[in-house]
């Protein structure tokens, strides 16, 4: 099990160039998974779908925050390319706090969109703290009866239709869920670490659970209401 994962690399092959010994780094397992492993062998030059991608560890980041970007990061980084923002258009990211939700909005400004972040009121202040030009209540406010209208709409916790949205999406606009995502090369890695290393991006860590806890931390999760990410440490 397990996605995702950062820690130091304990041995390498002989035709490996790129890493040796005690390097830092975090990595996206692909959907072989074992991330939750203490040992996990992956290739150099890997792909998402099979054996992973792995790069370099942020320097500024710990192992616990490095593990939390690689699945959400990534696939919020497939929707805003996708999305093809423009300088200074209208974005709107519904389900705002979750994991995919948090990159989203950073991605999106990132990108040069004016972000409006749709979120429960819990999570407004900590979605306005990762840049969100704006935020809406959804326990308070519908955003599709605002009269608003958007020329991108994320649904980043794929609970809402595009026949929903549609009436706060300016004509042409963009439509994507949490589904939407491309398959992620290590360039989109490598990118996301040098957007953490220039602090354009940070990962939100709502909790972290020891290894033994793995089960509380999948009941935890399996509630829907985390605010970014969950980290399982196995120091
Ligand atoms: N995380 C990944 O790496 C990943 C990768 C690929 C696909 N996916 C898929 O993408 C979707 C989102 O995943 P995620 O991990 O980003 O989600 P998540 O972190 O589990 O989402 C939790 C957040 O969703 C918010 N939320 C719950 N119900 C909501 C609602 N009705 N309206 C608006 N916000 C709501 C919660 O905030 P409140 O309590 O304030 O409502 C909470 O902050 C899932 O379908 C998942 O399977 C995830």
């Amino acid at each position: 099990m397990g996605l995702e994962l950062a820690g130091e690399v304990e041995a390498t092959g002989e035709e490996v160039k790129n890493f040796r010994r005690g390097d830092q780094v975090f990595a996206f397992t692909g959907f072989y998974f074992g991330a939750y492993a203490e040992y996990k062998c992956m290739a150099e030059d890997g792909a998402a779908k099979t054996d992973g991608l792995v790069t370099k560890k942020p320097e500024n980041l710990s192992f616990r925050e490095a593990a939390a970007v690689p699945s959400g990061g990534l696939t919020a980084l497939g929707i805003i390319r996708k999305a093809d923002i423009k300088k200074d258009q209208k974005v709107l990211i519904y389900g705002a706090s979750g994991s995919i939700g948090t990159y989203a909005v950073q991605l999106a400004k990132v990108f040069g969109g004016r972000v409006t972040g749709v979120c429960s009121t819990s999570n407004l202040e900590m979605v306005s703290s990762l840049g969100a030009d704006a935020v809406i209540d959804y326990t308070k406010e519908d955003f599709t009866k605002s009269g608003e209208k958007y020329d991108v709409i994320i649904d980043a916790v794929h609970k809402k239709s595009r026949a929903f949205c549609k009436r706060a999406l300016k004509n042409g606009g963009v439509f994507l869920s949490a589904h939407s995502s491309t398959v992620p090369g290590l360039e989109d890695l490598i990118f996301l670490r040098e957007l953490l290393e220039a602090d354009k991006i940070r990962p939100v860590i709502d909790r972290c659970y020891p290894i033994e806890q793995v089960a509380d931390a999948h009941r935890y999760v399996d509630q829907g209401r985390k605010k970014g990410n969950v980290v399982l440490t196995l120091d």
